[in-house]
């Protein structure tokens, strides 16, 4: 089966999720991203109906304010952070979980949802879909389907995300057919998916792509034994909810071991579905012919977390943080300590402090239990500042990194030999308009700009809001000068 090409990254004015909403129901194709109007979330009241009892859905309870230009971060550095912050669900379990309500016709909830654009994103997807949903953060209900889905999904939406793919895995096995459009590549690296259609294959189903659409079809997928080339966690997680609907048993080997993997397997299992396994790399799954709905509270955001924790250590002081998975978060944790930033379990959270000099210290990305790729830029961004060199390794996506040409327009010394970045520590940084090219480059950035002398302006935060909610607000809340600020449309 042919990979994917590569594609940049959303350009500026891409469609808001509500655009996409709005032409959500049946229709998303036409979406067009100037003149949709830019859309800022503000909370609106409203009343909400119980997962129980739920309607034919209402429009979901965002107001939309019409404004001009793009948005940006504005940071003014040099202060400590001090207070708590609430880490949110994880969005990487959110994703798939909400694909694999399609696996059953019923009514299903999910709490804990971080506000995201992602998330609304996969929301529209669902309506196109043919799911009625309501996004009422931190709950999205689905209500019990009420006709058959028509399993398309299209270019316009999984372009603005790649984990959209993750509608395929439970399409092909709910309705024996499904129409997906190829995620191309993106800012990070070419990102194939040519695993899940191997599987998907395995399992029984054809696969053909035309013009730029994987279309697979199956009367009833049938268990199969699956070794996996690399460990791909989207790829562990198609396959996981194909098999679940599957004739038969399904062994999946060399499964990716993330703790989102194991979150939608604790799902499955809700639903269920047999699934032994998921966070180990050997998953064993009992296919079964109909799946129930589910209600399921979502694990916290390890990668938000370490964010917070690389911040606080970048910047110093001393901030609890609450919902912090530390179990999850150890690789992240260690080089952390190493680096000289104090994290310690507290009875009402995770406290992070730093008082003292951060010290150079070398990481290597990995799949779960290493160092996770997701954490190389923001830690990247602290160590610009500690005494001694530091050689980071990125060895899970091609071009990851993308964030040292903006750290080195704030004064970062480093240079990239290979897949290593080597980051020689210098004493300040100054802040400088700095551009955001994927999701945790942009987080990098903002952490840069909270150490740097002066003001930093980060542009293009569609990216920062695609995997974290309002961050502005959370290091404003722990004393931070920091805001969201709209620029004339940038060039
Ligand atoms: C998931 O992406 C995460 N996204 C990514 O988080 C994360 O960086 C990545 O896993 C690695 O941890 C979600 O969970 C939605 P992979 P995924 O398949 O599943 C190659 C963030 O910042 N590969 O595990 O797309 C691939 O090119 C995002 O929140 C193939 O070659 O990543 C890569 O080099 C960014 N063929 C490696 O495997 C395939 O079929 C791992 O990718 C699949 C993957």
């Amino acid at each position: 089966m042919r990979p994917s090409r590569g594609r940049p990254e959303a350009p500026p004015g891409a469609p808001r999720t509500d655009a996409g909403e709005a032409a959500g129901a049946r229709g998303a194709a036409h979406v067009t991203a100037r003149d949709a109007p830019r859309c800022v979330v503000t909370e609106a009241g409203g009343a909400r109906a119980g997962v129980g009892s739920v309607r034919p859905m209402e429009r979901p309870a965002r107001k939309c304010v019409q404004v001009s230009g793009v948005d940006a971060i504005r940071v003014r550095g040099r202060k400590p952070l001090n207070g708590r912050i609430k880490v949110g669900g994880a969005k990487n379990a959110a994703l798939p979980i909400l694909c694999a309500t399609l696996l059953s016709d019923g009514a299903s909830r999910l709490r804990n949802v971080p506000g995201l654009r992602d998330i609304d994103t996969t929301a529209a997807l669902l309506r196109f879909l043919g799911r009625d949903v309501m996004v009422d953060i931190p709950e999205v209900r689905l209500a019990e389907a009420s006709g058959p889905a028509r399993p398309e999904a299209p270019y316009e939406l999984v372009r603005q995300m790649r984990a959209s793919v993750l509608v395929l895995g439970p399409l092909v096995a709910r309705y024996g057919k499904a129409k997906v459009s190829l995620p191309g590549g993106c800012a990070i690296g070419a990102r194939p998916v040519d695993q899940h259609l191997k599987g998907l294959e395995a399992l029984g189903a054809t696969i053909h792509v035309e013009h730029g659409y994987i279309v697979a079809e199956s009367q009833r997928l049938r268990g199969a034994e699956i070794v996996f080339d690399m460990q791909t966690v989207t790829g562990t997680e198609n396959l996981m909810m194909a098999a679940a609907l599957a004739k038969g048993r399904t062994t999946l080997v060399n499964c990716a071991r993330e703790p989102e993997v194991e979150e939608l397997g604790r799902v499955l299992n809700k639903m269920g579905a047999k699934v032994e396994g998921a966070g180990t790399s050997i998953i064993r799954i009992e296919g079964r012919d109909a799946l129930d709905p589910f209600d399921h509270a979502i694990i916290a955001d390890r990668i938000e977390a370490g964010t917070f924790l690389a911040a606080v250590g970048a910047t110093g002081g001393t901030v609890l943080l609450e919902d912090v998975p530390t179990e999850d978060l150890e690789p992240v944790i260690v080089k952390l300590r190493q680096a000289g930033v104090e994290i310690e379990r507290s009875g009402t959270g995770t406290v992070v402090a730093r008082h003292g000099v951060l010290r150079a210290v070398d990481a290597t990305t990995a799949p779960h239990p290493g160092f996770p790729t997701d954490m190389q830029a923001q830690l990247m961004a602290l160590l610009t500042m500690a005494q001694g060199t530091s050689v980071l390794t990125e060895t899970i996506f091609e071009n990851r990194f993308m964030h040292v040409p903006e750290l080195a327009r704030m004064g970062a010394d480093v240079e990239i030999r290979n897949n290593s970045a080597i980051v020689r520590g210098v004493t300040s940084l100054e802040g400088a308009s700095v551009m955001a090219t994927d999701l945790r480059a942009s987080a990098s950035l903002v952490i840069a700009g909270l150490v740097a002398d002066g003001e930093t302006v980060v542009r293009r935060v569609y990216h920062l809001d695609r995997g974290y909610e309002r961050i502005e607000k959370k290091l404003a809340a722990v004393g931070a000068d920091i805001e969201r600020i709209s620029l004339a449309e940038d060039g």
